[in-house]
């Protein structure tokens, strides 16, 4: 039995939070008010319609889509062929529990992605709803595989929210600050990135392997031993980290210590993975073999659908029961993802991200080559259509940043300010990382026409921010 002062500050509490949401501006204040801080916020309005390149939102507002809710609607929003093979499984079946029988769409996925593989050896796959999960997946086998308990993950990386995922991501602490003790036996290395290492933006990728590995080796001399390590993940494109490719020679290196130790390579391809980087999988740049590769976000186009895959010779080691999930691997995503892997072979997806990238570049480094702007932006970088600039920081905020020593007058906050221009122009663009970093991630689908003018949209607006100082 509730108390009566309880009862009554409940229903005061309900009064308030049932008041009229039936004009826009009414449901958006509802939003505010009864969703958790953190949603919704970026872009005050409510999204209605996607289509391709664009979202509307309901006031009528009509805006070039640079972010692909996060990398995820690669193929454009509302693919015709995606929502129709979706609706399609919508009358068949939606929901056959994994655990009870294979569906139809689950095994016709699996032989769509074999031949896609990185390597041939990876031919054993688990379903699941979130990247999150499927990075959890990969940790619990990691364990179960070698019989080991520790982990090595890279400075920055994001590899999601959940408990052993969270205890794995290092690019911001608001992830999991207050949380803790996360999961024990985790261990960090710098990622090959000039910020992390103390190097200039200007040295080389061979340079940034050597002190990453150093970093490394002397992780396993005073931290743990290599042989206690179950596995090293990696994200082959930090994402949420700053958007900063690994040298091959680093990949290469991890593959021939893991080989040497008997660790496993987790690659986390979550955000780098489908297309987004001009090949199937991001790792396929480097030619580098993973253990376990995990994979969401493009793969449906929206839809709630990752992986994980491994080695049969591995995944047998593990026991029946020990990775399932109610809703893993649902046949209305997985009819989605079907169709993801046939339009994009269909429609030439990866020659389109080849042109559309170069576009991208050319555009970026002519900003770079600018007389009046170019002194603000340290780097340009990424694969295919996974690209950012970033900016020098302020002065105030270099601390122990060596990379924007020397660097005079930065505007504050240029990255977030850049963004927020751009929004008022009418694209959707996101920042990310602790560094002032500007993230570009058009649908891999993207016209030559919008990719101009989401170009001219980013030049416009970092011109501004920089003018007004
Ligand atoms: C590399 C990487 N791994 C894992 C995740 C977590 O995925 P999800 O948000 O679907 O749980 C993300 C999300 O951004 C990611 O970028």
């Amino acid at each position: 039995m509730l108390r009566s002062t309880t009862k009554t500050a409940l229903s005061s509490v309900a009064r308030q939070s049932t008041r009229s949401a039936s004009t826009y501006g009414a449901l958006h204040d509802f939003g505010t008010h009864h969703v958790n801080k953190g949603v919704g916020r970026l872009v005050p309005g409510i999204m209605e319609k996607g289509e391709g390149s664009y979202v509307t939102y309901e006031d009528g507002r009509k805006m070039l889509d640079f972010t692909c809710g996060i990398g995820v609607t690669n193929l454009g929003h509302c693919h015709p062929k995606v929502s129709k093979a979706a609706a399609e499984q919508c009358m068949k079946i939606v929901h056959s529990q994994n655990s009870i029988s294979f569906h139809r769409p689950y095994l016709e996925l699996i032989e769509r992605l074999l031949p896609t593989m990185p390597d041939p050896s990876l031919d054993s796959f688990f379903f699941w709803n979130s990247g999150s999960e499927a990075v959890e997946g990969a940790l619990k086998m990691a364990r179960l595989m070698t019989g080991r308990k520790g982990f090595i993950c890279m400075q920055g990386a994001y590899h999601g929210r959940t408990y052993g995922a969270m205890a794995v991501t290092k690019s911001k602490t608001i992830y999991s600050e207050g949380t803790g003790p996360l999961m024990p036996m985790v261990y960090t290395a710098p990622y090959p990135y000039f910020h992390q290492l103390g190097l200039s933006p200007d040295s080389t990728p061979e340079e940034h392997t050597r002190a990453a590995l150093h970093q490394l080796q002397l992780l396993f001399k005073q931290q743990i031993r290599p042989d206690s390590v179950a596995a090293i993940i990696i994200e082959p494109l930090l994402g949420e980290g700053g958007y900063v490719p690994a040298p091959t020679s680093y990949l290469k290196a991890l593959r021939e210590l893991c080989d040497k130790h008997g660790i496993l390579l987790i690659v986390d391809e979550v955000q780098s993975g489908f297309a987004r980087t001009g090949k199937w999988w991001c790792i396929e740049h480097s030619g580098v073999r993973p253990d376990i590769m995990t994979f969401a976000k493009g793969l449906a186009n929206g839809f709630p659908l990752s992986g994980i895959v491994s080695r049969k010779e591995l995944t047998d080691k593990l026991k029946p029961g020990c990775m399932g999930g109610t809703y893993a691997g649902n046949a209305v995503s997985c009819a989605a993802a079907i169709a993801v892997c046939d339009a994009v072979k269909e429609e030439k997806i990866l020659e389109n991200v080849d042109v559309r990238s170069k576009q991208l570049f050319a555009a970026l480094e002519s900003l770079r080559s600018d007389p009046e702007v170019g002194k603000y932006l340290l780097d340009v970088r990424g694969q295919g259509l996974m690209a950012a600039i970033e900016f020098a920081r302020p002065p105030q905020d270099i601390d122990i940043d060596l990379a924007t020593e020397g660097v005079e007058g930065c505007p504050s906050n240029f990255a977030a300010r850049v963004g927020k221009k751009c929004i008022e122009k009418g694209m959707l663009i996101l920042t990310t990382s602790i560094y002032e970093v500007l993230r570009i991630i058009p649908a891999l689908n993207v016209s030559e026409a919008d990719m101009a003018k989401g170009c001219e949209i980013i030049t416009q607006a970092v011109k501004e921010v920089a003018k007004e100082g």
